[in-house]
């Protein structure tokens, strides 16, 4: 995943618009949840979103990246930040709000590892608490053949450009990340490879469904990836 370049992360996505993003999902949780104060991102990276919902929510997040949760931590202070996996993390707290955002969820590759990560928000969560997911590709809206994609940035640091292609093996989305990193200590090149599960809309509900959630299916969401909002079947 992110290991190699984690500390390239927030240049290579300057693109992303999280403050818009991040304007959004609070505008929508004070119509979901108006009573809501806290928040556990989940797959937070290096909590860009979280720079921004901090303002009005306590937030707490997790990553299994070591690197991200540090950066994390720096950028939301007041924040508790764990190293963890999503299918199968315990944290001891309950939040009004569990976000996965960002397509991450795809990470938990499998159909399995989704209803795994989703019993763990579900566990998270305080009674009248939401849920949001904002998913990764379905298969049909996902096809890698002879795509080839750039990314560049500089930082007072050094120079990075990553450059990727991308192959699918049945169900899951294979990338191979291809960086070159300019530093005054040399050019050094490495290679990250990421695997993305993809699932239709159906499945993702099924899933939601199997970890006793009651789910709605939003198509274009916060970034046209679609968004998946959540509550406890019964509470
Ligand atoms: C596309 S990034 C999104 C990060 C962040 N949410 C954002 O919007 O920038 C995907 C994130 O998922 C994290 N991740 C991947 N697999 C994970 C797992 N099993 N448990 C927790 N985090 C995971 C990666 O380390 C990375 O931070």
């Amino acid at each position: 995943m992110f290991t190699k370049s984690a500390k390239w992360y927030d240049a290579l996505y300057s693109f992303k618009d999280y403050a818009q993003e991040s304007a959004k999902i609070i505008s929508l949780l004070k119509q979901e949840h108006p009573a809501a104060h806290s928040v556990l991102d989940v797959a937070c990276g290096t909590a860009e979103h979280d720079k921004y919902l901090s303002k009005e929510y306590n937030v707490d997040g997790l990553d299994i990246n070591q690197e991200f949760i540090q950066i994390a931590s720096r950028k939301n202070p007041t924040g508790e930040y764990f190293c963890a996996d999503m299918t199968s993390f315990a944290l001891g707290k309950t939040y009004d709000i569990v976000l996965c955002l960002f397509s991450s969820i795809g990470y938990a590759k499998t159909l399995d590892g989704v209803v795994k990560a989703l019993l763990c928000f579900e566990k998270h969560l305080n009674a009248d608490g939401i849920i949001m997911v904002e998913p990764w590709f379905t298969p049909d809206a996902w096809s890698p053949i002879g795509r080839v994609y750039l990314l560049t940035a500089e930082t007072p640091e050094g120079k990075v450009c990553r450059m990727n292609s991308s192959e699918q093996q049945g169900a899951l989305s294979i990338f191979h990340f291809h960086y070159l990193v300019g530093t005054s200590a040399g050019v050094e090149y490495f290679i990250e490879r990421h695997e993305l599960g993809l699932f239709s809309v159906d499945d993702m509900k099924k899933a939601f469904d199997m970890a006793n959630l009651t789910v709605r299916y939003d198509q274009k969401g916060l970034t046209d990836r679609g968004l998946y909002i959540a509550k406890r079947k019964h509470f």
